[in-house]
């Protein structure tokens, strides 16, 4: 299974950015934890990473990996709180979208509460840093893989 792992603005700066928030793992450090734990299955799991600061750009990666990804892993960063488009590119794509957070935003200030791409997303993953990303694959391998509780009432 192909899983497009998208990391929204500002996370290129992890690490250094507000680490009593978001931690002291870089955003190479959280890709290579993802690339370890896909390692480690006995599935056969393709990662392709990306990160942008840029909306329109993360549209476009959304759009061109339409065809190829069977379900995508998010960090919208701040574009969650703000962007139709992302959440419209998203929805367009149709597979399964799991939200990440590093933070548990709902514990943050308000206007971090409200996300334009939960309502399309399968599921939200919010609040257990970098530990957050591993679950959120989780999660996704658990929708797309054959072990799915759908498949095993069948
Ligand atoms: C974030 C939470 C957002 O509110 C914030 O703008 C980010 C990171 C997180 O991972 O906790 O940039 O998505």
């Amino acid at each position: 299974m192909n899983i497009l792992v998208l990391h929204g603005p500002n996370l290129n700066l992890l690490g250094k950015r507000q680490p009593e928030i978001y931690g002291h793992q870089t955003l190479n450090d959280i890709n290579a934890a993802l690339d370890q734990f896909v390692a480690s299955l006995s599935i056969n799991v393709v990662l392709k990473i990306k990160q942008s600061n840029h909306e329109g750009e993360l549209v476009s990666i959304i759009g061109h990996h339409m065809e190829w990804a069977d379900g995508i892993l998010i960090n919208p960063a701040a574009y969650t709180h703000t962007s139709i488009a992302i959440r419209d590119a998203l929805t367009t794509v149709d597979v399964p979208i799991v939200e990440i957070h590093l933070s548990n935003i709902y514990a943050r200030e308000e206007f971090r509460h409200h996300s334009f791409i939960s309502g399309v997303a399968a599921g939200v993953v919010s609040g257990f840093g970098a530990y957050s990303y591993i679950l959120g694959l989780q999660a996704m391998i658990h929708i797309l893989g054959p072990n799915t509780t759908e498949n095993l009432e069948q």
